[in-house]
């Protein structure tokens, strides 16, 4: 079952507004992967127009950095659950200038039938922190199957998420960077006590947090072949939020690893 059904955390107008300047604050590389991506799409495109899909587009940060190295855009196609997110996001992006009147918004979950607003196979589909909010293996694999299905025969498919394996001390790196994220979200004002337990609960019960050896097996089940993966690693010891505000090395990593990344992203293609 999708999980907007028990969580309405992204659809507050307080989340949305702070959002930006929440994550860029208490994600110590979140701009940094946002680059990295966007310089794996520059290196792919060989020059041919582009359709892009983005599923997740929150604020449309990644959205903004992939369009700006898109030689030749063609339909840009933004999906989220959250009507304030995708509002804010088209600002942005009629802001840039580079889409102006190929942006289709399809306020939908991942799980609805969203394959009839896209109107053109895109040959991208991105997307950058959204599928741990699908806790079913079952919904993941069928969303991304609606992705294999849907995306141009040697397209491109990006997924970037938190990662770590359920327990161990995979799990204890991740839980440290939540706890060491409270204390910057606290001390750079942008969430009550009362906002922050809350956002403690979203991340730390209701997300599935999934290895990126899960991540990986998911996406070849559907077939996707994976060209590359990389993260951001999590010390295996404590860190407080000195070390944690330095993490910033992006590092090429096994897609089989069980390691705890704070960011870790996948590569892969429609062969
Ligand atoms: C953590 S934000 C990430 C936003 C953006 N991709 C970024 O990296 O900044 C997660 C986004 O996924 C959307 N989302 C979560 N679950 C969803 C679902 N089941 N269907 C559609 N959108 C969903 C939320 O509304 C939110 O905008």
């Amino acid at each position: 079952m999708d999980l907007i059904e028990n969580s309405d955390y992204f659809l507050d107008k307080d989340v949305v507004k702070k959002y930006d300047s929440n994550v860029i604050s208490t994600i110590p590389f979140y701009s940094e992967c946002i680059e990295f991506i966007a310089k794996v799409v520059e290196n792919f495109q060989g020059g041919k127009k582009i359709d892009l899909l983005e599923l997740g587009i929150g604020t449309g940060n990644l959205t903004c950095a992939l369009l700006d190295c898109i030689e030749k855009l063609g339909n840009l196609y933004c999906l989220d659950m959250s009507e304030s997110m995708l509002s804010l996001a088209k600002e942005k992006i009629l802001k840039s200038g580079l889409a102006a009147d190929r942006v289709t918004l399809i306020k939908k979950l991942f799980l609805d039938d969203w394959e009839m607003d896209v109107k053109s196979k895109p040959s991208i589909i991105s997307s950058m922190m959204c599928f741990s909010h699908l806790i079913n293996d079952s919904d993941a694999k069928k969303v991304f199957d609606k992705c294999y299905q849907i995306l141009d025969s040697g397209g491109l498919f990006i997924i970037s998420e938190k990662c770590a394996s359920s327990n161990g001390m995979s799990r204890c790196s991740y839980e440290r960077m939540i706890a060491n994220r409270a204390i910057l979200l606290e001390r750079g004002g942008f969430m009550s006590s009362k906002q922050i337990e809350a956002w403690k609960y979203h991340v730390l019960v209701e997300d599935k947090i999934r290895s990126l050896k899960e991540w990986a097996a998911l996406l070849k089940n559907v077939g996707f072949v994976i060209t590359k993966s990389s993260g951001i690693k999590l010390p295996n010891t404590n860190f407080n939020e000195r070390d944690f505000v330095l993490l910033k090395t992006i590092e090429d990593v096994s897609s089989s690893t069980e390691q705890a990344l704070g960011m870790g992203m996948i590569f892969c293609i429609k062969t």
